[in-house]
């Protein structure tokens, strides 16, 4: 049994050792970083999440000591008594004296001569480096996530995201929110995400659905008269999985009583403003921009415009329709829409080598085909539109403002298709020719989104069906809810929703109009939202709220690539953690436990 810690109290992390603490005894703990042995010293850089400090054991200060320090290999777990002396100096090769102090390390200036080691536990070679910028294959690190989190980057990744849930809570706490938590296995209602299913076992043949956001409970929070809630909470959807989306991700949760749009937002950017302030130290221009989303959508081509990159789609529509070019007249006959991009020149800075890997990029949208013209001087166009009239080009010169140099690409679809190819090439030449500034926050709420998606025949609610519609469009839910806008807004920062939320309905008479734009039938409103409904009979406030994705804001303000270096334990793209192995099969016993049958054509295997 050790005794090291029954008579040593830890006094320093690794790395806060500084040349103010020469000439103290200190007690430091920690992994072996790695060792040097110099023949009469052995140099040991000792890890913790601090920091790293330098160790030095020496034969003629303590030669026991010294003699335990030659065992010790990478990632063992120690304990030393030490006394802090600075590396000072020493003759180089021509006999001048230079510091031996080493200038990129915050401890750098000092070394710590042990006088007690005390092995913890050893440790086996790990599979990878535990140091920053490995080149690892992303499996390894998952199956040994504990081994992954030990590096500096992913620990300097989870405590800034722990910095930001405290300032967080700090902010909200201040502006009298109440921190309240909600379940997490709740009844199934279909619409919006796909929920994961939890059969019940005292209920054989039911099942709770996992939350996929509280916001039903929020809501009836505030019809108890909480006026300002918040949570920091899992959310749980089975969605495809990409970079941006993980099967449990959590949200900063709110909701607020007697709001408008402008009162919540202004409250928002004060978290936001906070969380750049504390946590980066910088300081945000606020308020934040404003973009209603039809504009997004003509300028950008999505809704979550990247503005750190200044190029911009026009709708060339109007002249493509008489142009003589046969595929975008052909196109806008069949109901679509022309977007064009201009990249300004000079044009060898558009290599024909990117212009080639276009049509490849827009299949993946199933988009045909992306057409480029070179503008030249007097407006003239070279490339592949052949047969386009004078007048249109010159229409379209001055939509866009063409330059000779200019490359101009173009995309007919369907509004939503070609918006959303186009506005994706944007980023990606922007990528390529370093049009995308790094380094910039762009912050913007996106606006008056439309309050339901139209798709061939199938109207959805774009939010949720508790959104409220404009109050000047209101009238239009029965005769054209397709133009209805709604009282909804997201966060969006350099390309990504950050954010979401709406201002609610809070009146029966609006809900039910609102459902019947759904086609949602009275039974089935009884019973998937039976109780919202009740509950809103009984003098609702008017209210709203936002939930921000926290990984998603952790992996922008960290820098990090990826959504799961944000995540202690992330899952894969399959949705499958590597290292604990699971999902996994049961046993046929827990499943006649729960009344569940699995087919017999199953891939899983009892
Ligand atoms: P929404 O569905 O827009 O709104 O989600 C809010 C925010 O959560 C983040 N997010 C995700 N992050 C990681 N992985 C995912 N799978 C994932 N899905 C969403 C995004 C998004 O902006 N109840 C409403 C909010 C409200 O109206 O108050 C809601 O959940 O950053």
């Amino acid at each position: 049994m050790s005794t090291f810690l029954a008579q040593h109290t830890r006094t320093h992390s690794c790395g806060e050792l500084r040349a103010s603490d020469v000439g103290q005894i200190v007690v430091l703990t920690g992994w072996v970083q790695s060792s040097r042995d110099h023949g009469g010293s052995v140099f040991i850089d000792l890890r913790d999440r601090g920091g790293i400090a330098q160790l030095r054991f020496d034969q003629a200060f303590n030669a026991k000591v010294l003699e335990q320090a030659s065992e010790l290999r990478n990632e063992w777990c120690i304990g030393v008594v030490g006394e802090v002396r600075s590396r000072g100096t020493a003759l180089d090769k021509a006999g001048k004296e230079r510091s031996l102090a080493n200038p990129n390390l915050k401890t750098g200036e000092v070394e710590v001569w042990v006088t007690e080691l005390e092995v913890f536990s050893k440790s086996e070679t790990p599979p990878f480096a535990i140091e920053d910028g490995i080149d690892t294959n992303d499996s390894l690190r998952l199956k040994y996530r504990y081994l992954d989190l030990r590096r500096p980057e992913m620990q300097r990744n989870l405590a800034m995201r722990s910095q930001i849930t405290s300032t967080t809570r700090d902010y909200l706490a201040t502006n009298r929110f109440l921190e309240i938590e909600t379940p997490f296995m709740v009844k199934y209602t279909p619409g919006g995400a796909r929920n994961f299913l939890v059969p019940s076992r005292l209920n054989p043949g039911q099942f709770y659905a996992l939350a996929e956001s509280p916001q039903i409970f929020k809501q009836l929070l505030m019809v108890a008269g909480y006026e300002r809630y918040f949570q920091i909470v899992r959310c749980f959807r089975d969605e495809d999985l990409r970079n941006e989306r993980q099967p449990e991700f959590t949200q900063i949760d709110i909701e607020m009583s007697f709001v408008n749009e402008q009162i919540l937002q202004d409250t928002m950017e004060g978290l936001i403003g906070r969380l750049w302030k504390d946590v980066l130290g910088i300081e945000l221009a606020l308020p934040l921009r404003r973009m209603t989303y039809a504009e997004a959508m003509d300028k950008y081509g999505v809704d979550k415009p990247d503005l750190r990159c200044d190029l911009v789609l026009d709708d060339v529509t109007a002249p493509a329709k008489a142009s003589g070019f046969k595929i975008f007249e052909g196109a806008i006959e069949a109901g679509g829409i022309v977007k064009c991009l201009r990249v300004p020149g000079p044009a060898d800075k558009m290599p024909r080598s990117l212009l080639d890997t276009l049509p490849d990029f827009a299949k993946s949208f199933g988009v045909k085909g992306v057409a480029w013209v070179r503008v030249q001087e007097a407006g003239a166009w070279t490339g592949g539109l052949k047969g386009f009239s004078d007048t249109a080009r010159a229409e379209i010169n001055q939509i866009t403002g063409a330059q000779a140099g200019d490359t101009l690409l173009f995309v007919a679809d369907k509004y939503k298709v070609a918006n959303t190819c186009l506005g994706a090439i944007r980023l990606h030449i922007g990528e390529k020719l370093g049009l995308v500034r790094k380094g910039e926050w762009q912050f913007m709420w996106l606006t008056d989104p439309p309050l339901f998606e139209v798709n061939d025949g199938e109207i959805a609610a774009s939010h949720h069906p508790f959104t409220s519609p404009r109050v000047e469009d209101a009238h239009l839910l029965e005769t054209a809810p397709e133009q209805v806008l709604a009282r909804a807004y997201d966060l969006v920062l350099n390309g990504v929703e950050v954010g979401g939320g709406s201002i609610r309905i809070h009146q029966s008479e609006l809900q039910d109009r609102a459902f019947q734009a759904l086609r949602i039938s009275e039974e089935d409103r009884r019973a998937k939202f039976g109780f919202l409904l009740d509950a809103f009979k009984y003098g609702p406030p008017p209210h709203g709220g936002i939930a921000f994705g926290l990984d998603r804001l952790a992996m922008l303000m960290t820098g990090a690539e990826f959504m799961r270096d944000v995540i202690a334990f992330p899952k894969t793209q399959k949705g499958s953690d590597l290292m604990t192995e699971c999902p996994t099969p049961v046993s046929k016993k827990q499943l006649d436990e729960l009344f569940i049958q699995v087919k017999a054509d199953s891939p899983t295997k009892l």
